[in-house]
């Protein structure tokens, strides 16, 4: 209970069993004879519960899951002020109370720093959907609208959504913080404004091996870290103004979750309305389809709770009838990380024609084995131009070209056979090569960054 609750003299009407995975509920104004409801779970967490618990107990099979190539999502589903937000984030600066949000961001890089066969590539999104409206929470422009779209092949996405490659905790904590701050961009009152909208961090992961087959196969787990509008009813929201077509519309998503949760496990439909709400249209996958998914629901103990802790209770008990069918999402289209290979290998064959690389023996290459793909064998070239090699070689050119071309501007000038104006043209035209081979140079300069700037990924 809040400290307000335990002021104002409610009761506790909610008893957790920790071992049974079982929520007992007591009306408060129980007619005579009412029996309290016990719900089980496959989990329940208490008041003495800690962050950690639910982590390593429930989250992170999940996680390790996303790891291997499977769809995860989690969904934290309750009434305003239960606590969604605080077990997907938690308080940041108190390691012992951070959230299942930075939990994973330590687990996913861990995981990675220590796998010596696969090559990761993680990036992040971070959306939010209020008034059935899709925001962007990393894009420059925060006033544009997104659209969702469909592909046969990879199902529904949101069309220019941004992501960020991450390449350790800090710079994923950095993704996290910059959709953070605009989510409250624009909200007069923050806490009405997130009790009102849907908040979702993505974690894509791609993870590339050689299979017992020899060749490269690329797995891509996709993680949904979900942090819903607040469950409780319209009418408890003392609507006004605008407020009725606001709170319609968020009910629009949480009872189109419902709705599709009622219809996946009844058994008798046929039909199962995810288009009819942005957030069942985007997380189809994560209900009845091919993801693993873990829905938390969070709850009030005190008296005047009683309705909506119910509510709760039996949402749950519902969504925990749906039956999913994950599978690893192996070589799928489209990754990121064969795209960086590629372009590493275009990159490479540039700048080997501009005579930028130096072309070593493969030495070593048992060595580097992590991250050398077939038919790719910059890895250990690499290690020779990351000691500057490659921009030695391109100082080292230049630098020729330039006197090369200075000493014919010299001997020119010093050429008295020549008329002033032939001079003059001559002079013009070795300008125009030095002003050529400083565009070349630039040219060069980008590549390399680019090959330098993939390499680190890929
Ligand atoms: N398990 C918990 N332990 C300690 N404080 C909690 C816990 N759950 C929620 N809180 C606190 O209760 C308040 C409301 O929680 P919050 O996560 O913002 O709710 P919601 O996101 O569901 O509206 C916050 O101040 C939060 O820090
Ligand atoms: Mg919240």
């Amino acid at each position: 209970m809040h400290r307000k609750e335990e002021a104002a003299g409610y009761e506790r009407i909610l008893d957790m069993d920790v071992k049974l995975g079982q929520v007992t509920i007591r009306n408060p104004k129980a007619s005579l004879g009412e029996l309290a409801k016990t719900f089980t779970f496959d989990a329940v967490y208490d008041a003495s519960s800690k962050q950690a618990d639910l982590y390593d107990e429930t989250v992170r099979p999940l996680v390790d899951s996303v790891l291997q190539g499977f769809n995860g999502t989690m969904f934290a589903y309750g009434q305003t002020g239960t606590g969604k937000t605080y077990t997907m984030q938690g308080a940041w600066a108190d390691s012992e109370k951070r959230g299942v949000i930075p939990n994973s961001f330590e687990h996913i890089f861990t995981h990675i720093s220590r796998s010596q066969n696969q090559q990761y590539l993680v990036r992040a999104s971070y959306l939010e959907i209020y008034q059935e409206e899709i925001r962007d929470l990393l894009a420059k422009d925060q006033s544009k609208k997104m659209e969702l779209k469909e592909n046969p092949e990879t199902g529904v996405y949101i069309k220019d959504l941004s992501s960020f490659v991450t390449k350790n905790v800090k710079e994923i904590e950095h993704v996290m913080n910059l959709g953070n701050q605009n989510r409250s961009v624009g909200s007069t009152n923050m806490n009405e404004y997130s009790s009102r909208s849907h908040a979702i961090f993505v974690i894509t992961v791609e993870c590339s091996e050689i299979g017992p087959d020899g060749e490269d196969h690329i797995r891509v787990g996709k993680l949904n870290l979900v942090d819903l509008a607040g469950s409780e009813r319209q009418s408890k929201m003392g609507i006004q103004g605008e407020r009725p077509k606001e709170a319609s519309k968020i009910n629009l998503s949480l009872s189109a979750l419902g709705n599709v949760i009622s219809a996946l496990v009844d058994g008798k439909s046929t039909h199962i309305p995810y288009r009819d709400s942005k957030l069942t249209r985007l997380l189809q996958d994560s209900l009845g389809g091919n993801a693993k998914t873990i829905m938390v629901a969070t709850l009030g103990p005190a008296s005047h709770s009683y309705d909506e802790s119910l509510s709760t209770l039996r949402f749950a008990n519902r969504a925990k009838n749906i039956k999913n069918k994950p599978r690893v999402n192996e070589d799928p289209k489209d990754t990121l990380l064969r795209e960086f290979q590629e372009e590493i290998i275009r990159l490479k064959a540039q700048l080997e024609k501009r005579g930028m690389l130096s072309k070593k023996r493969r030495r070593n290459s048992r060595r580097k084995k992590t991250l050398d793909w077939e038919g790719t064998p910059e890895a250990e070239e690499l290690e020779d131009n990351e000691d500057g090699g490659l921009e030695k070689n391109m100082k080292n050119y230049l630098k020729e070209q330039k006197e090369r071309l200075e000493e014919e501007k010299a001997a020119i000038q010093d050429d008295h056979s020549l008329v002033n104006e032939d001079k003059q043209k001559l002079l013009e035209e070795k300008e125009k090569m030095i002003e050529e081979l400083r565009k070349e140079q630039e040219a060069t300069e980008l590549l390399a960054t680019k090959y330098k700037a993939l390499f680190r990924w890929a």
